[in-house]
């Protein structure tokens, strides 16, 4: 069984939840170089979770001789300069949310592994939630039919760092941090070969005192004429609410991840703990996560990352599939500030396709079934159309 050696770049909120998955449990990949820039906090981190070098030289880091793989968890700003280095070392690289600040710069970061032929992947968690990794897996085998419509919402208080509040360092406010996930997660949903066409944005700042947006919603058309709808805030109030609903021609799906899961406490705040991210309090009625690192989906993805690796696979979220995210997401700026929909701009479409969505019509005595449902009183009621005349009408059978 293959193991691999780490440089962890960045020792902030995702370096460290990265750091937990992989030396979590008994797991056989590990940190062994963290990369920080002051030698004091990369110490700190080294000693906490047991990392044998602390290094402040970013390069010197991912160049370490003891490393195979570079795991980029730095602002977004920092994403193209790392994968650049790495590339250029010749590692594997593993890329966090989002890929780039807008797709222009995702494009570059998509050309520069693909040029340097090392291996690539995208840290989108949130498909593999294990909740999530059931769902796709439904959607996938037919049992909702074909997806018509999709819902993704992430919303919170805010980040928990000053560079995400600059729109020049992070590309955005809440669409470029919470927005990606959501979209990825459409994605994966109503299918990759189901090209994402054109948005129709609102965004606003309306509480936080920045130029980046706070809160908005986007609708996003597909091929197939499914549509896609997101919705991202950071200023809810009470924790983090991570919510997915998928709905098809034959069945729907509604996923809750993180404030209504099954897990409610109660305490006046006696022996204050951490909770989950992104929670307000320690005290009154909490929804704490179980295994926080398993069920926000960093589990699974660092298994079919290393997995994919081993096995000389594209994993499930590619850096193309980043692009494609940070393309969306450019194209809802578009579309917020025109008030008009806006088309999805992609330099290459590599999905193979899927045809529009539609159904084999059924028929009963010559006429088109609308739908059927079952009265109160057991008979079957049907509404009709008659394709000649155009007239609706409504027939009841015994059931
Ligand atoms: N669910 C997720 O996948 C998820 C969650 C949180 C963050 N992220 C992503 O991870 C990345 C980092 O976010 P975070 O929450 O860990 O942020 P953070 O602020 O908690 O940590 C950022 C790290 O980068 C370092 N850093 C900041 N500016 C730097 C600079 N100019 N040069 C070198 N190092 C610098 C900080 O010291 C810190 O170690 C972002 O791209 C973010 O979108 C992903």
């Amino acid at each position: 069984m293959k193991s691999h050696k780490v440089t962890m770049l960045g020792t902030g909120l995702i370096g460290l939840f990265y750091t937990l998955t992989l030396h979590g449990q008994r797991n056989r990949d590990r940190v062994e170089v963290i990369y920080s820039r002051t030698q004091e906090r990369a110490d700190k981190f080294a000693q906490d979770l047991g990392v044998p070098h602390a290094v402040t030289d970013m390069k010197a880091a991912i160049e370490h001789p003891d490393t195979d793989t570079v795991v980029i968890g730095l602002p977004n700003h920092l994403h193209e300069e790392a994968v650049k280095l790495a590339a250029e070392a010749g590692k594997a690289v593993l890329l966090t949310k989002p890929l780039a600040r807008n797709a222009e710069e995702a494009w570059r970061i998509l050309q520069t592994v693909e040029k340097a032929g090392v291996f690539a992947g995208y840290l989108e968690d949130l498909v593999y939630t294990p909740k999530a990794i059931k769902a796709i897996k439904a959607v996938q085998s037919g049992q909702i039919g074909t997806p018509t419509w999709a819902r993704s919402r992430e919303t919170h208080p805010g980040p928990h760092s000053a560079w995400f509040w600059d729109a020049n360092q992070a590309g955005g406010g809440a669409i470029i941090d919470l927005g990606c996930h959501c979209i990825e997660i459409m994605r994966c949903y109503m299918g990759k070969d189901n090209r994402p066409v054109e948005v129709m944005c609102w965004k606003d700042t309306l509480v936080h005192p920045i130029e980046a947006e706070d809160n908005a919603i986007a609708l996003i058309k597909f091929e197939s004429g499914a549509i896609g709808q997101f919705e991202v805030s950071w200023t809810f109030r009470g924790g983090m609410d991570l919510r997915d609903e998928v709905a098809g021609t034959e069945g729907t799906i509604w996923l809750n991840h993180f404030l209504r899961t099954g897990f409610e406490v109660f305490t006046t705040g006696a022996g204050s703990e951490y909770v989950a991210e992104k929670a307000e309090t320690n005290a009154g009625w909490l929804f704490p996560v179980g295994d926080e690192l398993s069920e926000l989906g960093y589990v699974d993805m660092f298994t079919d990352m290393f997995n994919a690796m081993d096995e000389g696979r594209e994993p499930h979220e590619t850096f193309y599939d980043g692009y494609v995210v940070n393309a969306v997401m450019d194209a809802c700026y578009r579309s917020a500030a025109s008030k008009q929909w806006a088309p999805v701009e992609l330099k290459e479409w590599r999905g193979k396709g899927v045809p529009r969505i539609q159904r084999e019509e059924e028929l009963y005595e010559g006429k088109v079934i609308i739908k059927q449902e079952k009265m109160p009183d057991g008979r079957l009621k049907m509404i009709l159309k008659d394709k000649q005349t155009g007239d609706f009408s409504d027939v009841v059978v015994d059931g």
